[in-house]
């Protein structure tokens, strides 16, 4: 190995972990690593791991198997970081035999004493768990005008199927004075797009004793001088409250989007599901939501063949999908992931029936996308742009205002600024316009 490092890092998963990579980078480049895309180049290879569904895991053992060809001919290390590592600890060496370290969720401020210590002693180090959720203002972000930023980790639901309490722990919010403090220095360095990360963040606050909740660290975040815009995720309607709908009814800074997984239209799997709530209440604050502000896209998530779903549990869920109108939604094979609840039920739904009802629920997804986007025709929407889109020259990327991808020809120079954008032309995945104003 040389004197500097090369390190390669590719993230699986959600956002949380495009985020831990980000920190993670931060930690390795400040520590004097190296960075780099190139396999050829790397000494040192960190896979950052999901297992939320089998194939995800599946895809992080192939992946992590397939570094072991640069072990044949040169001196590299191999590390896993973050769910699978949490998971399964130091036994991920039985399913990974090439492993040289691992990286936890809880472990990330560790990063290089981890890589020293395998570099050095070629020994597993014991992980620990930091009860606090490091400051984040520096963590190497793809770009210098949109920031995640932590407000808690963990969480305390356990729905019966979900791995996730299991690979990230206790839930845990931050100090609202550390995530003000975050954000200003953030807005200040040019920040326009500040997205807030929690599994339930309409839970931030519990266990707190400042006496704070999500409404009112919203509404300090407003506070703040500058041209941002906020979003956040994930939002889970048992914690979901009225005042919410409020603060976004009346703030100019928070976008017109709620991501609200309902999992399943059914009161009964709901309640196998472990969601503590019904449909009844989830109506209602779809009700609130769309009375109050009108032009809010609502988009959800939607597990399909959860065991003991029936024919008729899964129509319900049918009946809510085209009921809620969803802009959008991410629709998910139910699979068993060890230790939870719901592995351990009866009656497993066959395969060849959750993949027939997954299309099914397409179909009417889509129609739903195409009335939805049909508003759109004519208006006029605020986009901060992204980037080149990548496939027709001249055409700029970015998402608006309701979190909807807009394409549009403009100058390279307005990536990184909001502009005002006419829709011409929609599609169920984008939706084309032309440059109005630049801001
Ligand atoms: N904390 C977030 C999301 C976590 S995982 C929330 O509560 O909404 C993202 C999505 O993956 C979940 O909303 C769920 O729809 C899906 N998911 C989780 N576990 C799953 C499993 N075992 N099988 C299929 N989908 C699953
Ligand atoms: Fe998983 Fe439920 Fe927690 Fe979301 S709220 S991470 S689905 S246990
Ligand atoms: Fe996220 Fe996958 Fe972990 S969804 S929390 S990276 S299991």
């Amino acid at each position: 190995m040389r004197n500097r490092y090369k390190v390669f890092i590719q993230t699986f998963g959600c956002q949380m972990n495009v985020h831990d990579s980000e920190n993670i980078k931060e930690y390795l480049k400040s520590a004097g690593f190296e960075l780099t895309s190139s396999e050829e180049e790397a000494d040192i290879f960190i896979l950052n791991t999901c297992m939320v569904r089998n194939t995800a895991e599946q895809r992080a053992i192939g992946r992590l198997n397939s570094f072991y060809r640069h072990k044949i001919n040169r001196d590299v290390l191999i590390g896993c970081a973050g769910c699978m590592s949490s998971f399964y600890g130091h036994k991920l060496k039985e399913k990974i035999p090439q492993l040289d370290f691992i990286v936890t969720t809880q472990d990330i401020p560790d990063i290089v004493d981890i890589i020293n210590i395998a570099m050095n002693k070629k020994v597993f180090r014991n992980y620990t768990d930091h009860k606090f959720i490091p400051d984040n203002r520096n963590s190497l972000r793809s770009n210098d005008f949109q920031a995640w930023v932590s407000i808690m980790k963990g969480c305390d639901n356990f729905c019966s199927y979900c791995i996730v309490p299991f690979t990230r722990g206790r839930e845990h919010s931050r100090y609202m004075e550390d995530i003000l403090e975050e954000i200003r220095y953030l807005i200040n360095n040019g920040v326009k797009e500040i997205v807030l990360l929690g599994q339930n963040v309409n839970s931030f606050g519990k266990g707190l004793k400042e006496g704070v909740d999500f409404p009112t660290l919203l509404r300090k975040i407003e506070e703040i001088d500058g041209d941002f815009w906020v979003r956040f995720m994930t939002s889970h309607p048992k914690d979901f409250s009225f005042e919410l709908v409020d603060v976004i009814s009346n703030s100019k800074k928070l976008c017109n989007h709620i991501h609200l997984p309902l999992q399943s239209g059914s009161n009964r799997i709901l309640d196998l599901m472990n969601r503590h709530y019904d449909l009844d209440l989830y109506r209602n604050i779809i009700k609130k939501i769309r009375s109050d502000i009108p032009d809010c896209s609502i988009t959800t998530d939607i597990i399909v063949g959860f065991p003991g779903e029936t024919e008729e549990d899964f129509q319900e869920t049918l009946d809510a999908v085209k009921e809620f109108r969803y802009d959008g939604m991410f629709s998910f094979i139910y699979s068993d992931r060890t230790g939870t609840k719901a592995e351990k039920m009866k009656d497993k739904i066959d395969e060849k029936i959750k993949h027939e009802r997954f299309q099914r629920l397409m179909k009417i997804q889509e129609i739903n996308t195409q009335n939805a986007h049909r508003d759109y025709l004519g208006k006029i929407t605020r986009v901060l742009v992204e980037r080149t889109s990548g496939k027709v020259k001249g055409q700029l990327f970015g998402h608006d205002y309701h979190n909807k991808v807009i394409l549009f020809n403009a100058e390279k120079e307005l990536i990184g600024t909001f502009a005002n954008v006419k829709i011409t032309e929609i599609g169920n995945w984008a939706m084309k316009g032309e440059l109005i104003s630049k801001m």
